[in-house]
């Protein structure tokens, strides 16, 4: 029987997570969405749950916790109103999209006694699992260097894809700098070693659209290259959400006596390998396996979805909000990566200038940043928002490719 209330706000990524939140002991009992065919899905899926188009209402509805789904950039101002009530949240994996709204956040965690956590998933897929395990086993020694690559393009020229994913101008698919969807990239190498950044640096890779694509794409850059260097002395390497082919998401850990990545385009599969001179009992130089499971039946697993990382998201939330378990992505985590993100972007404006990463429990570090809205998303249609989301800010979609955006997406400027 399950326990703890679980309300849904944003329901085409929010669905996704149905069946984790069930089996691992919620009872979803509302959702909300203002797009009537999401909403249609989740009636479908779930008939007797209150159905609200307005996420004022949402709060309105008694429920233990939320799953924040709802746009990348607007996360932390519901966040906040929850945390305020009292109910547990679990947020989509930007916490926040300005300086300010991260101050907010921490202190509205700090002051309610509801959980925050943050829905990262990527550390959970089978070979990040892999890497935390023999890097907390201490063969490799200290963590020197790390890379971390999300890479995610798609095909521009499918009429599918732009519907799907950025249906009208000003989405915010059409204004993320490359920056800024960090934590699939950072995530897994900072749970791995424990390691914190506290300065970064970053360069644009700038590669726009061809002419002839149906985009509205207002960022031409294809990558961030981003650098972190960390609490310990190390230094990571990350890229935001890239778009370069092909396809994956890869790690690596350098460490003093070895390193352990996973491979692309080997599925789960990891290499590790140790200085000759310092090779542990029972391995080789060189190993290259597919890990073992670790947990439950990988068949069951692999039906929730990325490699199982949205049912381990769930798990530990349930616990956290049931059994006082601590969260792996606290708000601590989870806003200094939301600040990696946003300061890469503000490196990368000025010809790659290292900036400090502020450290949120310091209430110094809060004061610099509490009054810091600037923002790349636009907050309406009309509206110029006051950072520009492309490394070079004369960049715009040209008339050819917007003409033949709007012929798959319609004239809608905002929110459908
Ligand atoms: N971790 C992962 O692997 C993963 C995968 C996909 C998406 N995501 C994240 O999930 C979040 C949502 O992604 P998406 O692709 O579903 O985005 P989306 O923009 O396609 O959908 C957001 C949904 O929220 C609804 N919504 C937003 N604000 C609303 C409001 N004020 N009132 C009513 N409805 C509102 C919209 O109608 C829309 O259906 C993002 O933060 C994204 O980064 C994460």
């Amino acid at each position: 029987m399950n326990n703890l209330k679980l309300g849904i706000f944003g329901l085409r990524r929010g669905l996704d997570y149905l069946e984790a939140a069930q089996m691992n002991g919620f009872e979803v009992t509302a959702v909300c969405d203002a797009d009537a065919s999401c909403l249609a899905a989740a009636k479908q899926r779930l008939p007797n749950a209150a159905v609200y188009t307005d996420p004022e209402d949402l709060l309105r509805h008694p429920m233990d916790a939320v799953f924040l789904a709802n746009f990348f950039h607007e996360h932390a101002p519901w966040a906040v109103r929850f945390l305020e009530q009292g109910v547990h949240v679990l947020s989509e994996c930007a916490s926040n999209a300005t300086m300010a709204q991260g101050v907010q956040l921490v202190r509205a965690d700090e002051k309610s006694g509801a959980v925050y956590m943050l829905a990262e998933n990527y550390p959970f897929m089978l070979f990040n699992r892999e890497m935390k395990r023999v890097y907390e086993g201490g063969t490799l020694g200290r963590a020197l260097y790390a890379e971390g690559e999300y890479n995610h393009p798609f095909d521009l020229f499918d009429a599918g894809n732009v519907r799907a994913l950025r249906s009208y101008t000003s989405h915010w698919r059409n204004w993320l700098p490359r920056s800024y969807y960090i934590t699939h990239s950072l995530a897994p190498l900072m749970y791995a070693t424990g390691a914190v950044p506290r300065q970064v640096s970053a360069l644009p890779v700038f590669a726009p659209d061809p002419p002839e694509a149906p985009v509205s794409n207002r960022c031409g850059d294809k990558a961030a290259v981003i650098t972190t260097l960390n609490d310990d002395g190390s230094v990571f390497k990350v890229t935001g959400c890239a778009a370069f082919g092909a396809h994956g998401n890869s790690y690596r850990l350098c460490c003093e006596n070895g390193q352990i990545e996973n491979l692309r385009g080997m599925g789960d599969k990891v290499m590790l390998r140790y200085n000759g001179w310092q090779i542990p009992e029972g391995m080789e130089e060189v190993n290259f396996y597919l890990p073992a499971p670790d947990d439950m039946d990988p068949a069951v697993l692999a039906k929730f979805g990325h490699g199982g990382g949205d049912y381990f998201v769930m798990r530990y939330f349930y616990n956290a909000v049931a059994h006082g378990a601590p969260v792996p992505f606290d708000v601590y985590f989870a806003t200094t990566m939301a600040s990696v993100a946003i300061l890469a972007h503000r490196s990368i404006l000025e010809g790659g200038r290292p900036i400090p990463v502020p450290d949120f429990r310091r209430e110094a570090d809060r004061a610099q940043y509490e009054a810091d809205t600037r923002s790349p998303f636009p907050a309406g249609p009309q509206d110029r928002p006051d950072l520009p989301c492309c490394s070079d800010p004369a960049y715009a979609p040209s008339a050819q490719q917007l003409e033949k955006y709007r012929a798959i997406v319609g004239d809608a400027m905002f929110r459908k």
